[in-house]
């Protein structure tokens, strides 16, 4: 009922008489708990001095973390200003403060009861709105610790801890109780070395994990989100995923995208630069390449050298069409001028993510290169891009669609206008293997036909390729009339 009435922000500048509105619009404003995030950023031990404790009380308690609402920033002198205001009537019901003044309660605000609620909620604070003078996440830790020392943090000490847990570094990390990990999935964020930590306790295999050769997908889920972090360290021992990133070729392209998309971290990273890892010509001949590489550490890491090196390597592994998109930025980059014969044989199903600008500027003159563009087993094209390819190639003078242009593009024939196909020659088409003209229109289809028939009437010694090409295009022809 209180959020129903809010004032409009023009009228609300933290001052005295702003506290006093809270008090005489009584009906409208219960408490301070209807100001907004930003008129309570300016609380100041000044403006409040003279304000009755339970006032006082009021705009902390809506300072506290609330569902919805942008958290109110205080900076460390307004934090300790209300700790020092409210000093002596604090209570145990810690989810009342705002909780980074949680870090400047002392141990004698803290019952020993409440030491595990105390350090849950504590462990929602900023620590860097703290001056290193005062060091408080290292206090803290020491108190949570009860004044125990060492690197291993045994599992009570892990569950005292409980969302404290992400400030701990990687000694620690790696040698405590492996229940430290159920602690850490609560965690916003991960340094690399907090990650590399937790690596390393997993593949310790002591964790109710078991050992990583044995995971399964309700592992990964158990895990969760925990997977979303983890590098090719663990990606590499992880069985059923070695099993289908080094057997990646027999897979359907359109699957292996979209396991990519489930698996492949989508974590984002703040700031700017590699941070994974760049890719080296190394990295790229490991069987698990991209994995472990989110789409910003991918784009940060490649650099176009790297790329122009190790281009089949890096096009034969990544399936994922934005990480394809990439690789096609970079090349263009890399080549300016346009991207060779050679470079172009390469690209696999990078290929198919291309724009009819990136095909543009592809160098398509040789059969070798027809080919290996028009290959089923990198994904079917796009009508348009599929003309684009074919038109390059047979823009170069001497070129045509010969026996070995129409066994190479087979199905993409469609893509081609009628105008384009009519120049078959019978001979050419007669020693083809049989096209799959079904995807082609009616038009396509008759010209197809009727360069068949002729082919046949010129010669009748291959009366089975002659059928199977009636078949195709007279057959489909006709039951598509029928229809
Ligand atoms: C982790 O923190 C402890 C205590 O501050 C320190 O002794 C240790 O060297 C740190 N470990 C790493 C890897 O930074
Ligand atoms: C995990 O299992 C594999 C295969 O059985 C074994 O080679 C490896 O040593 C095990 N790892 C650990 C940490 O026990
Ligand atoms: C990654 O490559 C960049 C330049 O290409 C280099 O400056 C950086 O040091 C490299 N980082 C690592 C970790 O090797
Ligand atoms: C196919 O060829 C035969 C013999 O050369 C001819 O009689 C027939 O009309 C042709 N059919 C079509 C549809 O062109």
């Amino acid at each position: 009922d209180e959020m129903a009435t809010e004032i409009p922000m023009s009228q609300l500048v933290f001052t005295k008489e702003t506290l006093n509105i809270s008090v005489v619009n009584k009906k409208k404003w219960t408490s301070a708990q209807v100001l907004s995030s930003e008129i309570l950023q300016g609380f100041t031990c000044t403006t409040v001095r003279k304000a009755s404790k339970s006032k006082i009380k009021n705009l902390v308690h809506a300072c506290r973390p609330r569902k919805g609402r942008k958290k109110v920033a205080l900076k460390e002198s307004q934090l300790t200003c209300m700790y020092n205001l409210l000093d002596e009537s604090l209570n145990q019901n810690f989810n009342e403060y705002p909780a980074d003044m949680l870090l400047y309660f002392n141990s004698k605000d803290v019952e020993k009861t409440n030491c595990r609620s105390y350090f849950s909620a504590v462990g929602a604070a900023d620590f860097s709105v703290s001056s290193p003078i005062l060091n408080k996440g290292q206090q803290l830790f020491s108190e949570a610790r009860g004044g125990i020392s060492g690197f291993n943090l045994g599992k009570e000490e892990v569950s005292v801890l409980g969302s404290l847990s992400c400030r701990l570094n990687s000694s620690y990390i790696q040698n405590s109780d492996p229940s430290i990990l159920e602690n850490l999935k609560s965690c916003q964020d991960f340094s690399e070395s907090q990650v590399a930590a937790m690596e390393t306790l997993l593949l310790s295999g002591k964790t109710s994990y078991g050992n990583v050769t044995t995971w399964n997908k309700q592992t990964l889920q158990n895990l969760a989100p925990l997977p979303l972090y983890l590098t090719e360290n663990v990606w590499s021992h992880i069985q059923f995923l070695h099993y289908i990133l080094t057997s990646r070729k027999n897979h359907n392209k359109e699957k292996l995208k979209s396991l990519f998309k489930h698996i492949n971290p989508r974590r984002v990273k703040r700031g700017a630069g590699c941070t994974v890892g760049n890719v080296t010509s190394i990295t790229v001949r490991d069987p698990s390449f991209p994995f472990g590489y989110d789409l910003t550490q991918f784009d940060l890491c490649l650099d176009v050298p790297v790329l122009k090196e190790n281009l089949n390597f890096i096009c034969e592994k990544v399936d994922d069409d934005s990480f394809q998109e990439v690789i096609l930025r970079k090349l263009n980059e890399a080549y300016p001028s346009g991207v060779s014969e050679e470079n172009v044989q390469v690209l696999n199903s990078v290929s198919r993510s291309a724009t009819l600008s990136d095909i543009s500027k592809w160098s398509i003159t040789k059969i070798d290169t027809l080919s290996a563009l028009m290959k089923p087993e990198d994904g079917s094209w796009e009508a348009a891009k599929s003309n684009a390819v074919i038109t390059k190639y047979l823009d170069t003078p001497g070129n045509s669609l010969g026996t070995s242009e129409l066994n190479a593009i087979d199905a993409n024939i469609c893509s081609l206008d009628v105008t384009v196909i009519k120049n078959i020659t019978p001979e050419n088409l007669r020693n083809a293997k049989s096209l799959n003209v079904e995807s082609c229109s009616l038009e396509q289809k008759r010209v197809l036909y009727e360069i068949s028939n002729t082919s046949f009437s010129s010669q009748r010694s291959n009366p089975t390729n002659h059928y199977n090409l009636i078949n195709n295009y007279l057959g489909k022809t006709a039951s598509s009339h029928s229809h």
